[in-house]
């Protein structure tokens, strides 16, 4: 029998078959609708905050706001514990782990059967996207945490709207658990729950549209709206249907006459989206607007343009590296009302990060919560995965149409990724299928985003997207053409690869970056008008050095050193060649012919 703490508030009887089923698999003590409400939302944090999971902070410093720590085992992605969990192998394709389903279904629920004993069962209802919009998507959280729910909350739109708008209608069923049932008497005593790495699974089921994770309270493992559904399950609805799920954010540019473009941007986890969305230019009279952060879903309009909408409603960021210096917009919204995520604790009651722009205002709790001394210390007091849950809303440069339920026309994408050396500061592509090709060629050093994967190393990341597309990357690569051949070359958006991570030889940045990064979006502008001529180069069309504004860098940044960011290495790329072709060969028959003979082109204009 389920124990229903509050109102069951849908007559949806799919809906409620599918949380009693789930309910007598967990065994929770009760189970909670959730109403999404102010209300609702302080009382688990105060009910977190005397549990010992969460601290308050000094409303004088930080009104509203919380911190957490996680276990050391639970501060990111566990790339080596998600699986698409597709019909065949195949369809999950080479750069997915994948088990059969109706096997990965049988241990899971093995795991699953009372691993909510002494808990509450929240049911969450979220929807992807403005509420009641047609691009957005309803899902169903089922979650034991309340450290979920409160992070669900700021992340996506919650609530009895959510509820109200599903009617009898369909939803993506979500079903987390931390996966550490509480004995009798037992609680969690101000640890943070998660269940050991080899019980950790992060699992989607394409074909039935399914998400069950296990073990896990962090992040994209736990807040399933974000990248299981909005990215995982999307791009698998995406293909089927003729539409884009992407890992970008989505800003808006506006030029000095006031004309608007809008550009998203494709950058692996860690590199850079948070900052590019939120940038306050350098160049005089331009301004940069923030649509989104992490995800957009494009679908073509009437006009035969790409619209794209954000489909979440708050900003999970990086904190380390985010200071008033690189992003103040990033710094403003999360002033009040944020959730904080293994970053330090001051004596004060405030939050402190490496990168924060001030030295630690005296000792420190670090975010193991143990006492920490910059005079001493070894270890960063932070962890370099440390993130703020914050609201878009309270982000200064929130465009005023981001909610926009027809989505915003896109007239550029681009591509990036952390290379220090080979790949210049911008080029363009020649045309739609060259884009593809380098959307499809993408690299960066591996960041602390996910936990499993070498830091530092170069790793492909196609599109951003090798840890969240839901199917065989191969195929996707395929989607990405076809794409391109429902509508004109003026109407697609133009195709950009950028590099912001540039470094000389003894180490050193040898681009500033963040703000700075506004002038090669005015050199992009400027390209989708066809406003300015470009050089034409073995890799792309490249700005000449006196198109990139350096009004008021011209010391930092000589014209030597834009000679060698807008140089290309012909010997860097040869070498890129064979890891191209090693990554290539992975996808076998599905591996696209366009892309070989792209491949073939290149390597032609190389020689
Ligand atoms: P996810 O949320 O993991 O998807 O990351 P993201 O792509 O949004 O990355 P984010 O903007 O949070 O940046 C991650 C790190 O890169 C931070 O430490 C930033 O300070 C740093 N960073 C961002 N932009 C630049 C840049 O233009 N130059 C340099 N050198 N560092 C940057
Ligand atoms: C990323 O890793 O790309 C993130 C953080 O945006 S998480 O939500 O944990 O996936
Ligand atoms: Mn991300």
């Amino acid at each position: 029998m389920v124990k229903y703490l509050n109102q069951v508030p849908t007559k949806n009887a799919k809906l409620v078959k599918w949380v009693e089923e789930w309910a007598d698999i967990c065994k929770p003590e009760g189970v909670y609708w959730c109403d999404g409400s102010q209300a609702e939302y302080d009382r688990l944090c105060n009910e977190l905050v005397e549990s010992g999971l969460g601290i308050r902070l000094n409303p004088a410093k930080r009104p509203n706001s919380l911190l957490f720590r996680s276990d050391p085992s639970d501060v990111a992605r566990v790339e080596a514990r998600t699986y698409i969990a597709s019909a065949t192998k195949e369809d999950a394709g080479p750069t997915n782990n994948w088990i059969d389903p109706a096997e990965l279904k049988k241990t899971m629920l093995g795991l699953y059967d009372g691993c909510m004993r002494g808990r509450i069962m929240y049911i969450i209802p979220f929807s992807m996207g403005p509420v009641g919009s047609p691009i957005a998507k309803i899902g169903i959280e089922i979650t034991d945490s309340a450290y979920v729910v409160i992070n669900m909350h700021v992340m996506t739109r919650v609530g009895t709207k959510v509820i109200d708008t599903l009617g009898n209608g369909e939803f993506v069923p979500c079903v987390h658990s931390v996966g550490k049932p509480l004995a009798p008497g037992e609680s969690d005593n101000g640890i943070w729950p998660c269940a050991p790495m080899d019980k950790k699974y992060i699992a989607h089921f394409p074909e039935t549209r399914e998400i069950w994770s296990f073990g896990s309270g962090y992040g994209g493992n736990a807040l399933l709206g974000k990248k299981c559904l909005a990215l995982r399950i999307a791009s698998v609805q995406a293909r089927d249907e003729g539409w884009m799920a992407e890992h970008m954010l989505i800003l808006k540019l506006t030029n000095p006459k006031g004309e608007v473009k809008y550009v998203t941007g494709a950058f692996p986890s860690a590199c850079g989206k948070t900052n590019l969305a939120m940038l306050i230019p350098t160049i005089k009279d331009w301004k940069v607007e923030t649509v989104g952060d992490d995800i957009a879903w494009m679908k073509f309009g009437k006009d035969g343009r790409l619209y794209a909408i954000n489909p979440e409603a708050g900003f999970f960021g990086v904190a380390p590296g985010t200071s008033m210096k690189s992003n103040p917009n990033a710094m403003h919204a999360s002033s009040k009302d944020t959730i904080f995520t293994n970053v330090a604790l001051t004596e004060d009651g405030d939050v402190w990060w490496e990168g924060i722009g001030y030295p630690a205002p005296g000792k420190l709790i670090d975010w193991k919560g143990k006492e920490w001394d910059a005079a001493t210390a070894t270890t960063p007091a932070a962890h370099p995965n440390a993130r703020f849950t914050a609201r878009a809303k309270n982000c200064p440069a929130i465009a005023s149409n981001w909610e926009d339920p027809a989505g915003v026309p896109i007239s550029a994408f681009l591509f990036g990724g952390r290379r220090p050396s080979t790949v210049p500061l911008i080029h363009q592509s020649f045309d739609w299928n060259h884009g593809v090709f380098m959307g499809t060629i993408v690299g960066s050093e591996v960041t602390a985003a996910a936990l499993d994967v070498k830091a530092g190393t170069v790793r492909r990341d196609p599109f951003a997207m090798l840890p969240f597309c839901g199917y065989n990357m191969g195929d996707y690569f395929r989607h990405w053409l076809e794409i391109g051949t429902k509508s004109t070359a003026d109407k697609l958006p133009k195709i950009f690869y950028v590099n912001w991570f540039r470094k000389t030889a003894d180490g050193k940045w040898l681009w500033p970056g963040y703000g700075d990064n506004s002038r090669v979006l005015k050199w992009i502008f400027a390209r989708c008008d066809n406003a300015i001529e470009a050089n034409k180069t073995q890799i792309g069309y490249m700005p000449k050095v006196e198109d990139i504004d350096r009004t008021g860098i011209e010391d930092e940044v000589t014209v030597d050193d834009m000679k060698q960011l807008l140089s290309v290495d012909a010997e860097g790329w040869k070498k890129e060649i064979g890891m191209i072709k090693e990554h290539y060969a992975r996808f076998g028959s599905h591996l696209p012919a366009e892309l070989n003979e792209q491949l073939a082109a290149f390597e032609a204009r190389l020689n």
